[in-house]
C-alpha cells in the first residue's frame, strides 16, 4: 500500500513507520491518522513483522494539526477524535516502540504514550500544551499519562502545559530509553524484541494493557489461562528444550 504523510520500512523482523509532514513538524491531520491506522492494519497480519517502530522526520510529531481544529464545534471535534486509530496501535498485538526526536507535543505525546516503550535522544521535547489552545488533551492523555507517571506529575504537565527535556522525562518514567540516537537504539531495541517468543510476547501485552481496565481477581485469572495457553505452544517447547540443552533458542512463533 502507497501512503502520502507515512511511510513504511521493513527491515527484516521489524516495521520502521515514519511520520513525514516536516513542513508542519509532523502535526497530525486527518489523512495521517487514516493512514497510521491503514499501516497498522496492514502489519497486523504480516507474519514477517515482529515488531514496529514508530517515529518521525526531524521530529516525532508537534501534536493534532491546530489549522484542521480551528473551526470546530463540538460534534466536529468528536468525529476527529484519534481514539480509534490509537486504540488499534495500543492493542496491537506485537511490540511497538516510539523513537522520539525533536517535537513530542499534544497529540504527539499522545501517540508516544500508546506505544510500548519511548526511547528519546536529548533533542526531545515533551509536553501536552492543549491548555493554552484553550482546550486539553483528548486523545487518552488524561488518562494514559496518570497511569504512566503518576496524577500529581500529570496534572503538573497538563495544567501547565509546559514541556520538559528527555531528561526531566527519563525522571518521570515517561521515557524508558535516553539514547544519543533515538532510532538507532530503537532499532536494536525492537530487534532485541522480534527475537523473543511473539505468542508470548503477544499475550503478556494483553495481560498487561487490561490489568488496568478490570478487577483484580479477573486481571489473574486471565494471565492464569494466557499463561497456561503458552504451553500449547511450539516456542515455550523451544526456550526451555534450549534451556536444558544450553543453547539459544530460535522462536517460530508458533
Ligand atoms: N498544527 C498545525 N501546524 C503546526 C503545528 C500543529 N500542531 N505545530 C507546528 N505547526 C506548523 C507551524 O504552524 C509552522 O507552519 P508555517 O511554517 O506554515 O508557519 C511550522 O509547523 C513550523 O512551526 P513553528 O514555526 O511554530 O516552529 P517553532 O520551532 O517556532 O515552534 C513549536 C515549534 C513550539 C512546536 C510550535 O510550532 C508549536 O507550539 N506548535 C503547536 C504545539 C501544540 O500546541 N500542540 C498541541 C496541538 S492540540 C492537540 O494535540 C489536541 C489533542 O489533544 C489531540
Amino acid at each position: 500500500m502507497s501512503y502520502d504523510c507515512i511511510s513504511l520500512d521493513r527491515r527484516e523482523k521489524i516495521g520502521i513507520i515514519e511520520l513525514q509532514r516536516p513542513e508542519a513538524l509532523n502535526a497530525l491531520n486527518h489523512q495521517m491518522i487514516k493512514e497510521l491506522e491503514q499501516v497498522f492494519m496492514e502489519l497486523e497480519t504480516d507474519e514477517n513483522v515482529r515488531a514496529v517502530i514508530i517515529t518521525g522526520e526531524k521530529n516525532f510529531a508537534a501534536g493534532a494539526d491546530i489549522n484542521d481544529m480551528l473551526n470546530f464545534n463540538p460534534e466536529q471535534a468528536r468525529a476527529f477524535s484519534f481514539r480509534q486509530c490509537f486504540a488499534r496501535i495500543e492493542d496491537f498485538p506485537k511490540p511497538v516502540v516510539a523513537a522520539i526526536s525533536g517535537f513530542a507535543l499534544g497529540g504527539g505525546m499522545e501517540l508516544a504514550l500508546v506505544c510500548d516503550w519511548r526511547i528519546a535522544d536529548k533533542t526531545a521535547r515533551l509536553g501536552l500544551p492543549e491548555i493554552n489552545l484553550g482546550i486539553f488533551p483528548g486523545a487518552g492523555g488524561t488518562l494514559r499519562l496518570p497511569r504512566l507517571i503518576g496524577a500529581a506529575r500529570a496534572k503538573e504537565m497538563i495544567f501547565s502545559g509546559r514541556t520538559i527535556n528527555a531528561q526531566q522525562a527519563l525522571q518521570y518514567g515517561l521515557i524508558n530509553q535516553l539514547a544519543d540516537d533515538a532510532l538507532a537504539e530503537a532499532i536494536e531495541t525492537a530487534e532485541m524484541l522480534a527475537s523473543k517468543p511473539p505468542i508470548a510476547l503477544k499475550l503478556a501485552k494483553q495481560c498487561i494493557n487490561q490489568a488496568f481496565d478490570i478487577d483484580g481477581f479477573k486481571a489473574i485469572e486471565f494471565e492464569s489461562i494466557a499463561w497456561a495457553s503458552c504451553f500449547a505452544t511450539q516456542d515455550q517447547k523451544e526456550g526451555m528444550k534450549a534451556f536444558t540443552d544450553k543453547r539459544k533458542p530460535e522462536f517460530t512463533g508458533t
